[in-house]
């Protein structure tokens, strides 16, 4: 693991350009700047495909930036804890959070050398909070908990933050014994902000488009789940309004356009 404070890159692992990796793909349906032609060709095929991809991308992280803005303001909550960070983009989790308060903490977690190359972007935090990025992977919980915490004070509220990661954790990786050993590490009156691809949306196409990105991509490949699968993540918690949406759905701002539908479900909880 390599746990970076300030400065990107240099002693990771190298970086294979000639597979495609979700973390750029995903920010080639996102309209971003960092991916190779393969992850852009991979993202063509599925956009031909499906081109709502883009659209759940998009809507993804516009939840997460109500989602952030919310519990930095209201909720009252200083520190985060952003899992499957993805490649530094408009909108990244500290510049919401440090917006609202700007002595807000923050920790990066991916396990993709080319999002550790590009980190310093997420690092550059207010004078008065902080942030850092750690090279870890999430079933590493042990690891991901012991380094963060010397960014984040874990007897104080932390939200967590699981967005469009959890679908890549096979159920034999036991993905819902992980998401409860992280929030057995956090007090109550944290959060659990989570957003997961829809098995049971647009149902036959999102099978066609796992089965398609399983045969192109590296990694574990994508299990999606159906609603009644992705409320398990919050067994034990207290679900804010509105529940499990389309991430379009959940408290759109006003006069926010909204999608008619995005193929994936997400929830804010907290831990009482
Ligand atoms: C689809 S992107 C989502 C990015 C961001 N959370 C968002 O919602 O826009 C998934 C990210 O999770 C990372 N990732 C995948 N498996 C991981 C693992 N086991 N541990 C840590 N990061 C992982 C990928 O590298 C990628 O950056």
């Amino acid at each position: 693991m390599t746990d970076s404070s300030s400065t990107p890159g240099g002693n990771g692992p190298a970086i294979d350009s000639s597979m495609p990796h979700s973390a750029r793909v995903w920010n080639y349906w996102l309209g971003g700047k960092d991916f190779y032609p393969v992850d852009r060709m991979v993202g063509d095929q599925v956009m031909q495909m499906f081109p709502d991809i883009s659209r759940l991308a998009r809507a993804d992280r516009a939840f997460l930036g109500r989602a952030v803005r919310f519990l930095a303001g209201e909720a009252g909550i200083r520190q985060f804890l952003d899992i499957g960070t993805g490649l530094p983009t408009a909108g990244n989790t500290h510049e919401v959070a440090q917006a609202a308060v700007p002595g807000a903490r923050i920790v990066y977690v991916d396990n993709d050398p080319v999002v550790l190359a590009h980190s310093r972007a997420l690092l550059a935090s207010t004078p008065e909070g902080a942030t850092a990025y750690l090279d870890a992977d999430l079933r590493d919980t042990s690891a991901i908990l012991a380094n963060a915490s010397r960014t984040l004070d874990f007897s104080q509220p932390v939200a967590l933050m699981l967005l469009i990661i959890l679908h890549l954790i096979p159920d034999s990786e036991d993905p819902y014994g992980i998401v409860v050993k992280l929030l057995d590490a956090v007090p109550a009156g944290s959060y659990l902000v989570l957003a997961h691809p829809a098995s049971d949306i647009r149902a036959a196409q999102m099978a066609e488009m796992t089965r398609r990105v399983n045969e192109r991509m590296t990694g574990p490949g994508a299990s999606m789940r159906d609603r009644a699968a992705i409320s398990r993540f919050f067994d034990g918690l207290d679900l804010l309004d509105p529940g499990i949406v389309q991430p379009q759905q959940w408290r759109p701002e006003p006069g926010e356009l909204t999608a008619p539908q995005v193929t994936a479900w997400c929830g804010v909880a907290r831990k009482s």
